[in-house]
């Protein structure tokens, strides 16, 4: 199907009550591992790129190039969308559009609420004059991500409601007490979260979605989040998959060999976390849609 923008997918979990993954691309194998567990599980996914490391990870035309490249090799037929997360300007938003992202992340939630609303509105203006669509932030996801940490403040009801009228997003974060990074069991505000999806109709994203139990996880989706981002689990898995193969075969240097654990790793990783969404066998949903 080819990379796609992320508001129909959402919409469509939205209404079936699951989740679509968003899984932090870090290097060559979490394409890989990304990309055939969602085409395995038959999932729509979203590889996102966290603004902070795409000149690391060549720029934003490399990223494209790749993901394309990747999508072609392992022949993916599933709906798959190419996701800029957390950039804090206009432009390297307009940037990744132009690059051929087909969705970005406005994060403007150290802002003040105005200032938030102002950047964002002028994101989704040029965006979706580019079928690509945006995410944008209220309250403020804690903990810390790429090395930086940020404070934890959680997203008012209200503050939602008004964000999303004036600014036209395809999909809000809204923080209610997850955290980015290694923490157990981070304690979500399923009041709030409930209530902001009974007065919201934009779809809603869970930032931090690693290290949160499958219980939690299930009410989180059943309460309103559309969209689960989840990086740290598959780097801890990446980690740990490549630690142990080199204690128990000191003798291999060849970078492929030693990195490809780190992908098979990271493809466990995935398949459980769809599976835990809800979200496999539901790329069929969309290919029906395209036939007609
Ligand atoms: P984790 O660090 O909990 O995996 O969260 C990732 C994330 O939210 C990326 O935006």
């Amino acid at each position: 199907m080819g990379l796609v923008s992320m508001d129909f997918l959402l919409r469509d979990a939205q209404a079936e009550n699951y989740a679509v993954g968003q899984f932090n691309v870090n290097g060559f194998e979490w394409f890989e591992g990304v990309l055939t567990a969602a085409e395995a599980e038959h999932s729509p996914v979203i590889l996102g790129v966290s603004d902070r490391l795409v000149d690391y990870l060549g720029g934003f035309r490399a990223i494209f190039q790749t993901a394309t490249a990747y999508m072609n090799r392992f022949e993916v037929t599933i709906p798959c969308v190419l996701h800029l997360d957390h950039a804090h300007t206009f432009e390297r938003c307009a940037e990744a559009v132009d690059a051929g992202f087909t969705s970005v992340m406005i994060d403007g939630s150290h802002l003040p609420f105005e200032e938030n609303v102002k950047l964002t509105s002028r994101v989704v203006e040029y965006a979706h004059a580019h079928q690509v669509s945006v995410e944008g932030e209220v309250g403020r996801v804690g903990g810390v991500e790429d090395g930086e940490a940020s404070e934890m403040r959680n997203a008012d009801p209200d503050e939602c409601v008004e964000f999303v009228s004036r600014t036209g997003v395809d999909a809000l974060a809204a923080a209610l007490g997850s955290v980015h990074g290694f923490y157990e069991n981070p304690q979500i505000d399923f009041a709030s979260l409930r209530s902001i999806a009974r007065r919201v109709s934009t779809p809603l994203v869970l930032h931090g979605g690693s290290g949160i139990s499958g219980e939690s996880l299930a009410e989180a989706i059943r309460s309103g989040y559309s969209k689960v981002n989840v990086n740290t689990d598959c780097l801890i898995a990446w980690r740990d998959a490549i630690k142990c193969f080199l204690e128990d075969h000191p003798h291999i240097y060849e970078p492929y060999t030693i990195l490809h654990k780190g992908s098979e790793a990271i493809y466990q990783v995935v398949r459980l976390k769809i599976q835990e969404f809800g979200s496999s066998r539901k790329a069929e949903h969309f290919l029906l849609q395209k036939n007609g």
